[in-house]
């Protein structure tokens, strides 16, 4: 008979599922302690092992890039607290790229039950023993706002993880949208679609900072 799977995970538009941990800053009581923040939780398979460690040395690198944009990390693993003690204190030790000796400050949580990692969808069929590389992009309502999972063997994009936090935040603000492969700095799509007229090569309107490629795709122009 084939095996009934117990998880569940929480879809974009929902609230973050609450819980308390251990974790190696001390106990943290989620999403409550995070409200005005913005959350990047996130999951790795195992302590000690190689993708993880250059993940988290990267992490440990841009914490306070992501402080400045008003974002906090917390990670997660089935590992016990003591091993992650043991491993964030080694990779204190480490250098790779322009990495050297990352000090990990933000929370890394104890889940050797699986709850927490079970609420979250990041326990998969890869394995039954080890989270997915899961990242959750919570707002500062606590609202799940985008989702990425990668499998163990691929060692996560922090130029896409820095792209998303500023492109919700941007759409926030201003009530855009971002078109494909946006970056800060250009232009932004107008939502809902746009009634310019009549399409042309590129429809300027009479607002000086919107131009339409048709009447469904309009753009705000960035302030240069
Ligand atoms: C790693 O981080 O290198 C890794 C972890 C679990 C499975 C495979 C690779």
């Amino acid at each position: 008979m084939e095996e009934v799977k117990n998880y569940s995970m929480p879809l974009i538009g929902d609230p973050a599922p609450s819980f308390k941990a251990v974790t190696t800053q001390g106990v943290i009581s989620f999403p409550e302690d995070y409200k005005g923040k913005w959350v990047i939780l996130f999951s790795h398979p195992a302590d000690f092992t190689p993708v993880c460690t250059t993940e988290f040395m990267t992490f440990a690198s841009l914490a306070d890039e992501f402080k400045e944009l008003n974002t906090e990390l917390v990670g997660l693993s089935v590992d016990s607290l003591y091993a992650h003690i043991a491993w964030l204190r080694k990779i204190q030790e480490l250098e790779w790229k322009n990495y050297k000796n990352p000090k990990v400050m933000f929370p890394l949580i104890e889940d050797i039950k699986m709850d927490v990692a079970r609420k979250y969808g990041m326990i998969q069929s890869q394995s039954t023993t080890q989270a997915v590389r899961a990242v959750f992009f919570i707002d500062p309502k606590g609202t799940v706002r985008t989702i990425l999972y990668y499998p163990a063997s691929l060692g996560r994009n922090f130029d896409e993880i820095k792209r998303i936090i500023l492109g919700l935040q941007k759409a926030d603000k201003d009530g855009v949208a971002t078109p494909a492969d946006w970056r800060p700095g250009e232009d932004t799509i107008m939502p809902p679609p746009g009634t310019c007229g009549v399409a042309k090569d590129r429809i300027e309107t009479k607002e000086d900072d919107k131009y339409c490629l048709d009447w469904f795709l309009c753009f705000k122009k960035e302030k240069k």
